[in-house]
Parts: structure tokens; C-alpha cells; sequence
């Protein structure tokens, strides 16, 4: 009877720590509250002024939380330079050359570590000032989960096999997030983002010289920046939203639907396949982008936390302790 009695219980308690679900379960908005109350203010500070300094800032950085939780989860693994143990992800195809706005998450650690050292991990950094950068541009406000540990590697293959490349086709793009645990309405909403910031020629050139899913006039205004062979012009940059690249808001679905893409991927999302619907919503109502858009935000910075003892809280987000 006792025995039967502690094996219930036992059960009991496996069913309620089943219950409350995996390490995401265990961020959350609050953890910051007490053991360093100035950290939000803090990184908001240093994120406003980067922005009013260089709009674009805020799509870079951005960027950077999306290809941070697409390798190894939400861990700060992006921001780790090469060591002799390992090569880091910021030179894998989809970051080399690209990625940006490394030396503005340094501030906001130094900015951070000023107020609280050792508390707040690099990878809750790039999360909230992901969010911060939203806001500061006219997007959305949320409440960002955090509690996230830093990790002490990276993974250049998990960069380069992960993060989608702007040649996907909409199944790639699709399987890509799914494997992320994120849906496909997930990468509709989170494809939002190129609402602002740039690309670079190399990755669109293709798409305005070669195909036929894109408004002619559109194409033409492209290729006079953008170079037919690949070696020329690689770098020179586009806005991803032609009408307002350092404004967030529901203008790229409405290129979409005019068939004024800038990636190859883009315009995948409004190409008479399953999405066509969605972008359509999303042109047509800031309000219900803005929600999924969040909603998306918050599944995204769940991805594979490192907590409890797990990681570290770096130092410097570019090494391990
Ligand atoms: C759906 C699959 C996606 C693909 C294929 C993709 C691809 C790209 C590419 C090729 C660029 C231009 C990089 C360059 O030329 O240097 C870019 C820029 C950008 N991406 Fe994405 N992206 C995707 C999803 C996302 C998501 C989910 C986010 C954020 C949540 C995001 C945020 C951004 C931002 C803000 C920029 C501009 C960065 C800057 O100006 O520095 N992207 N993306
Ligand atoms: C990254 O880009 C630089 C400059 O274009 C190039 O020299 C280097 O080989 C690239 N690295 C990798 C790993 O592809
Ligand atoms: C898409 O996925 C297929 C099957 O996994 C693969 O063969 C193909 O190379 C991928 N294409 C792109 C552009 O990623
Ligand atoms: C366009 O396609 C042709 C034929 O496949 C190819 O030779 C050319 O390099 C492509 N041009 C661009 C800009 O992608």
C-alpha cells in the first residue's frame, strides 16, 4: 500500500515536471528582475543610440538573433570569434561578409558587465536588443523571455546547413523551419523582417536577371546596381523593402504581392504556392503580421536554451570564459 502509495506520488511529480515541457519552459521574462534590474534599460540604451546613429543597425542586429538560434539554439554561439579548438560560424556561407553589428553587442556586454558582472548571459543580450532593435525601427513590443546561458562552442556546419540560403525554394524554406520546431506561418510572420535592412548583390542577382516571378520595372531598377557577372559589384547593396528599409512594418508582404521581391526566397512566399493566402493577410493587415510576427519572435528565442548549469555567462561575448 505505502509502496503503491510513493509510486503514484513518484509518478505525480514526473507527470508535472512533463507537464511544464522542455528548457524553454524555464526562460521567462522575469529572471532578470531582482539579480540585475538595470539590464533591460541598459541594453535598450545602447541599442537607441546605435540605431538613431545608423538605422540599419537595428536590421543587423536583427539578423543576427535569427542566425544565432538557427545554429545550436539560442546561445550566443554566432558572437564567439574562431579559436585554435574551433571555427566559429561568422564566416560560414550565409554570415561571410554579411553578417553585422558585432561591435554594438560588445557595448551593451561592457554596458551590461558595468551594472552586473557576470550575470547576464551574451545570448539574452542579442535576444532582448533583437527586440529593442524592432521597436526602435516602429515594429512591434513584446515582453522577451530570458535565462538563457552562453555556450562555449560554435558550429561552422551548423551555420552553413541551417540557415536558409536566398536560393530556397518555398518546400526548402518550409523544411528548414520545421526543423527549428517553427511552422510554416512561423516563417511567413518571422520573413517579415527583411521589412528593413539590405542584401547584398551576390545573393539577388540571379533572381532580377534570370527569373520570371518579378515585376519587370522592378528588375530593371535592380540590375542598374547590380552587375549580370558574378566578381562585379558582389557587395554593392539593395534595400530588402524598396519603399521604407529602415521602417518596420507590413511593406514587404505588399512587395511581395506586387512581385517586387528582392531575394529568390522572398518572392517564394507569393508564388502561387501554399503561402499566397498568408502574404496576402499580412499586406493587408499590419496589426495581425505584427501579432504572428511576435508570437513567432518568442518560438524562435525558445529554440535549445542553455540553463541550470548548463554553458556559462560570458565574459566577453566573443570567447568562452
Ligand atoms: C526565410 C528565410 C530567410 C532567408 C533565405 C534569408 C536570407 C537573407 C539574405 C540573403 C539577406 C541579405 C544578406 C546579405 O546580402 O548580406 C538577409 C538579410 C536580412 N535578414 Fe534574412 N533571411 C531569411 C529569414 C530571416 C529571418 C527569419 C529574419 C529575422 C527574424 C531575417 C532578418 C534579416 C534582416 C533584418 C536582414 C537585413 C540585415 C542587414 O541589413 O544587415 N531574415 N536575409
Ligand atoms: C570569407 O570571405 C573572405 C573575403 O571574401 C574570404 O577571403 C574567405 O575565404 C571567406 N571565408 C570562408 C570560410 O569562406
Ligand atoms: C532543397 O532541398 C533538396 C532536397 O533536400 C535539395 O536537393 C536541394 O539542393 C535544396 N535546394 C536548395 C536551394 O536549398
Ligand atoms: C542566367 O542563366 C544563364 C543560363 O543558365 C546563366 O548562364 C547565367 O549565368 C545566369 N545569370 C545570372 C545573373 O544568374
Amino acid at each position: 500500500m505505502a509502496a503503491g502509495t510513493n509510486a503514484s506520488a513518484l509518478c505525480f511529480v514526473l507527470l508535472v515536471v512533463m507537464a511544464a515541457g522542455g528548457a524553454s519552459a524555464q526562460l521567462s521574462t522575469g529572471f532578470y528582475s531582482s539579480s540585475c534590474p538595470g539590464a533591460l534599460g541598459a541594453v535598450a540604451s545602447v541599442v537607441q543610440s546605435a540605431v538613431a546613429k545608423e538605422p540599419r543597425m537595428g536590421a543587423s542586429i536583427l539578423r543576427l538573433f535569427f542566425h544565432d538560434c538557427f545554429v545550436q539554439g539560442c546561445d550566443g554561439s554566432l558572437l564567439l570569434d574562431d579559436t585554435p579548438s574551433f571555427q566559429g560560424e561568422k564566416t560560414a556561407m550565409p554570415n561571410n561578409g554579411s553578417v553585422r553589428g558585432f561591435e554594438v553587442i560588445d557595448a551593451i556586454k561592457v554596458a551590461v558587465e558595468n551594472i552586473c558582472p557576470g550575470v547576464v548571459s551574451c545570448a539574452d543580450v542579442l535576444a532582448i536588443a533583437a527586440r529593442d532593435s524592432v521597436v526602435a525601427l516602429g515594429g512591434p513590443n513584446w515582453a522577451v523571455k530570458v535565462g538563457r546561458r552562453d555556450s562555449t562552442t560554435a558550429s561552422f556546419s551548423g551555420a552553413n546547413n541551417n540557415i536558409p540560403p536566398p536560393t530556397s525554394g518555398l518546400a526548402n524554406l518550409t523544411s528548414l523551419f520545421a526543423a527549428q520546431g517553427l511552422s510554416q506561418k512561423d516563417m511567413v510572420a518571422l520573413s517579415g523582417s527583411h521589412t528593413i535592412g539590405q542584401a547584398r548583390c551576390t545573393n539577388f542577382r540571379a533572381h532580377i536577371y534570370n527569373e520570371t516571378d518579378i515585376d519587370s520595372g522592378f528588375a530593371g531598377t535592380r540590375q542598374s546596381g547590380c552587375p549580370p557577372n558574378s566578381g562585379s559589384g558582389d557587395n554593392n547593396l539593395a534595400p530588402l523593402d524598396l519603399q521604407t528599409p529602415i521602417a518596420f512594418e507590413n511593406n514587404y508582404y505588399k512587395n511581395l504581392v506586387a512581385k517586387k521581391g528582392l531575394l529568390h526566397s522572398d518572392q517564394e512566399l507569393f508564388n502561387g504556392g501554399a503561402t499566397d493566402p498568408l502574404v496576402q493577410y499580412y499586406a493587408s493587415s499590419q496589426s495581425a503580421f505584427f501579432a504572428d510576427f511576435v508570437a513567432g519572435m518568442i518560438k524562435m528565442g525558445d529554440i535549445s536554451p542553455l540553463i541550470g548549469n548548463n554553458g556559462e555567462i560570458r565574459k566577453n561575448c566573443r570567447k568562452s570564459n
